[in-house]
């Protein structure tokens, strides 16, 4: 596996390569999920190429940039051993300067759901991909359905920045009691991580009502806020797949998702209906 830093030693390493390549952004702390993405990216690109970059833009004041968790050995490891071709390793420096061109996120979409508590996160998160896309210049790019927000605006930025890459989306991995993985899951103590699992509990919920012909968005909130009770919930929603609310559930057209507070972490989930 060969590791890079520099952005354009790593865009002279892949120009003249005439293999599809299949890349996958991350912050690190890797784990299963993005492991899926890694096996993912493999069954259907030649060349892999994975960037470890725990993007500060994407951050608010007083959130955890500087308590994210870092894993660098573990991560090069893990990267090895999913037969990873290239880790982009990149430092602020690399990326960022002082005076920067930037993205933003539009005004209804990136300042809905998770964008209502972290305003202008979705302008980091939009900016640093483009960047990395821009380097990288995959001919598919990988990202969990856990974060279907980041996903969604990932793929307008794509349509509307007529760029070339296809995004692919691939299914959240759980632990077997239901958890979403995420890095953040480190942060939960014992009494807090059984508390978590009330959000795989209630997408469970909305998925049985919904087989049991309930579709009323309304209803299916209202059960699902109960059974998240007494966490703090930032937002339970229903949209359709272009991230629009809805007053019943579409089949095959539908997204239920789920913010909550457990302790100081946030936690997002959802399921794909
Ligand atoms: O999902 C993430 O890990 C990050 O938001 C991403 C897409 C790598 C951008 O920093």
């Amino acid at each position: 596996m060969k590791i890079i830093s520099n952005p354009i030693e790593l865009k002279n390493y892949l120009k003249n390569k005439k293999e599809t390549i299949g890349f996958i952004p991350t912050m690190g702390a890797l784990h299963e999920g993005h492991i899926s993405l890694i096996r993912k990216a493999r069954e259907e690109n030649e060349l892999i190429v994975v960037s470890i970059f725990v993007n500060p833009t994407q951050f608010l004041k007083g959130e955890d940039l500087d308590r994210y968790p870092s894993k660098d050995e573990a991560d090069k490891k893990i990267c090895e051993m999913s037969e990873v071709d290239v880790l982009f390793f990149p430092h602020k420096k690399d990326i960022y300067c002082d005076d920067e061109v930037s993205l933003l996120a539009p005004k209804v979409r990136g300042y809905v759901l998770e964008g209502t508590s972290r305003p202008a996160h979705f302008d980091g998160v939009l900016t640093v991909v483009m960047k990395l896309l821009n380097i990288v210049n995959p001919t598919k790019a990988y990202f969990g359905k856990k974060d279907a927000q980041q996903l969604n605006l990932i793929s307008l930025m794509v349509k509307q920045m007529f760029m070339s890459v296809a995004i692919i989306a691939v299914d959240t991995v759980r632990e077997s009691d239901g958890l979403a993985l995420s890095s953040r899951n480190v942060y939960l103590d014992a009494d807090e991580r059984k508390e978590a699992l009330k959000i795989s509990t209630s997408l469970h919920l909305a998925h049985k009502m919904i087989s049991q012909n309930i579709l009323s968005s309304t209803e299916i909130k209202k059960a699902m806020r109960k059974c998240l009770s007494p966490l703090e919930i930032a937002y339970v929603e229903i949209l359709n797949r272009d991230f629009e609310p809805i007053d019943e559930v579409i089949i095959k057209n539908t997204v239920v998702l789920v913010e909550v507070k457990v302790g100081t972490t946030r936690l997002l989930d959802n399921i794909w209906l």
